[in-house]
């Protein structure tokens, strides 16, 4: 699975550092480390709506602290068990 987290300018801005941290901290907790692949993207387009995160093709926005766990486990972890 790939996953890429938005670092555009405007993403940054709204916390995507942060995303990058708590994707990495879940990814490890989880022991997922051979089925996720993690990486930055440029802007994905949907500036507007908070950070993106992109799994395989399929975008997803609004990912912050709050939101990160409930994402985490519904596109991520129950597709790699
Ligand atoms: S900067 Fe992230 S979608 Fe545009």
């Amino acid at each position: 699975m790939k996953v890429m987290i938005c670092i555009g300018s405007s993403c940054h801005i709204k916390g995507s550092r942060q995303v990058v941290e708590l994707m990495q901290n879940a990814v490890r907790e989880h022991h997922l480390e051979d089925q996720v692949e993690l990486g930055g993207t440029f802007c994905l387009g949907n500036c507007q709506q908070g950070v993106c995160v992109q799994v395989d093709d399929v975008k997803h926005t609004g990912i912050n602290s709050e939101t990160f766990p409930s994402f985490f486990e519904t596109e991520i972890l129950a597709k790699c068990r």
